[in-house]
């Protein structure tokens, strides 16, 4: 076989350089067998089992609509980065790349730059959290954190506890590793330990394995709840008790609106507990610099699964946030953030107060997200081509569920838009829903009449902004 041609069960073929000049000509290629594939794909038999779990979003066409100008975004988690003292940030990063241009350019360690393991402690101490910079990897987004960590524990049909709502980039991941979600009610304290202990007998007394509880105590994604400080170790024990790993995901807990951060719930177990951070919030997701405390001997394979993956972390943006995080007032910008989004919470809160009386939904003390419920018989994701024509956007509750539920909710963001536009939004949205309740009373609920989309059919990616 020459090195133009390799092996495709059995069948020699050339491989056809990815030009674009090309594309069409691969488009209508038809996989050696001739029945396989599709005239769009040809390798659609040769996809690994787990692809079956990456769905594309229904909503993502929407969303390329919604970020047109006049429609009122209220589905994006996007962090409002005009509040960011840009000259500052532009000089930092000058002033690194002439002095440390040469290491910032190159290619880095797996672990994460050791400067700024040092300076994540200093900024985890902020949650009461003492740990050694040795147990930190340093991570692509903590996204790329939970991808990790997924990796290393999951088998497929291995078992994901998660709250309800969860965490849609969470929910794509646990699906592209075949892992089974087992959601575990929450409430307005966050997830209830009670329940999560039945629900672990319940499994187990299924034969199921599970593998770890992933979970957001504070100021929830999408649910906008925080996890008691009474619950918080309960939560801990139980999962101690049944030999469960606690995967603490906190991208947003120095973003509370009233009094000191929320101890993390790994001060509570050293042993039990994978925490990760990101500074996509508190500071620019841009940069896609988050990270992983973990146990020792978790640390040692996250590093090697990392490695494996993307050799190594961006030095360049590592080096602009630890060159930040020494030379400016972080803590002050987190301060403004602080209030900026808690300005626009109380807008949002008050108007869906004066706007949706027929609804119900979370009063976040931090953090960027309410949770919506809709009247009995709204369906969100039906509406929402609705709304984007009334020109604003939401992200419906079932991307938040691994089993369709979650159709009477909604997630809407109050961290992007200025006050004004969220009233407006609210406005516009609280309109949809009184239309859709008069359609509902005069031509009864979807599933009867087939007016709507039905339920939703499981986890998909989310579109770009849905973070
Ligand atoms: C709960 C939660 N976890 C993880 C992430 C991923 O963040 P990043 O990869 O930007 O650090 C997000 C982003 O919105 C999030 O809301």
């Amino acid at each position: 076989m020459g090195d133009s041609e390799h092996a495709w069960k059995g069948t020699a073929y050339p491989i056809v350089p990815l030009i674009p000049d090309d594309r069409e000509r691969r488009l209508v290629m038809t996989a050696p067998g001739g029945q396989h594939g599709s005239r769009l794909d040809p390798w659609m038999q040769s996809y690994a089992r787990r692809t079956t779990g990456m769905t594309a979003s229904e909503i993502r066409a929407l969303f390329a609509v919604a970020s047109r100008p006049e429609v009122i975004s209220l589905a994006g988690g996007m962090p409002c980065l005009t509040a960011l003292p840009m000259d500052t940030v532009a000089t930092t990063v000058a002033r690194m790349l002439s002095t440390q241009g040469l290491t910032a350019l190159q290619y880095g360690s797996g672990q994460g730059d050791p400067t700024l393991r040092e300076q994540i402690l200093e900024v985890m101490a902020l949650e009461g959290i003492s740990a050694s910079a040795d147990d930190i990897v340093v991570t692509t987004g903590s996204q790329q954190a939970l991808d990790l960590v997924t990796r290393i524990f999951i088998d497929p049909g291995d078992v994901v506890l998660a709250e309800a709502p969860s965490y849609v980039g969470a929910l794509g991941v646990f699906a592209a590793y075949q892992a089974q979600v087992a959601h575990v009610t929450s409430d307005d304290d966050g997830l209830v330990p009670q329940a999560l202990e039945e629900r672990i007998v319940a499994l187990k007394a299924a034969g199921k394995r599970i593998k770890f509880l992933y979970s957001v105590p504070t100021f929830h994604n999408p649910a906008g709840t925080t996890l008691s400080l009474a619950r918080r170790p309960q939560v801990v024990e139980i999962c101690h008790q049944h030999g469960i790993l606690l995967l603490e995901d906190n991208p947003y807990g120095l973003l509370g609106f009233k009094g000191e951060p929320y101890a993390a719930m790994r001060t509570l177990s050293e042993e039990g507990v994978i925490y990760l951070g990101s500074f996509s919030k508190t500071f620019a997701p841009g940069l896609r610099v988050g990270w992983a405390l973990a146990p020792h001997a978790i640390r040692e394979k996250l590093v090697l699964a990392s490695e494996s993956a993307i050799l190594c972390p961006s030095a360049y943006s590592q080096m602009t946030v630890s060159t930040y995080l020494a030379t400016c007032d972080w803590m002050a910008q987190i301060k403004v953030y602080r209030e900026l989004y808690r300005e626009r919470r109380d807008a949002m809160v008050d108007s869906l107060g004066s706007l949706l009386p027929q609804a119900t939904w979370t009063h976040p003390e931090g953090g960027f997200y309410v949770w919506v419920t809709l009247p009995e018989g709204v369906n969100a994701k039906a509406m929402l081509p609705r709304a984007v024509t009334e020109r604003v956007a939401y992200v419906p509750g079932t991307a938040f569920f691994a089993d369709g539920t979650g159709q009477r909710n909604v997630r809407l963001s109050y961290c992007y838009p200025d006050p004004d536009r969220i009233r407006e939004g609210v406005r516009r949205f609280a309109g949809v829903v009184q239309t859709e309740l008069d359609l509902l009373e005069t031509f009864g609920p979807y599933d009867a009449t087939g007016r709507g989309a039905g339920p939703s059919t499981g986890v998909q990616s989310p579109a770009p902004d849905l973070s």
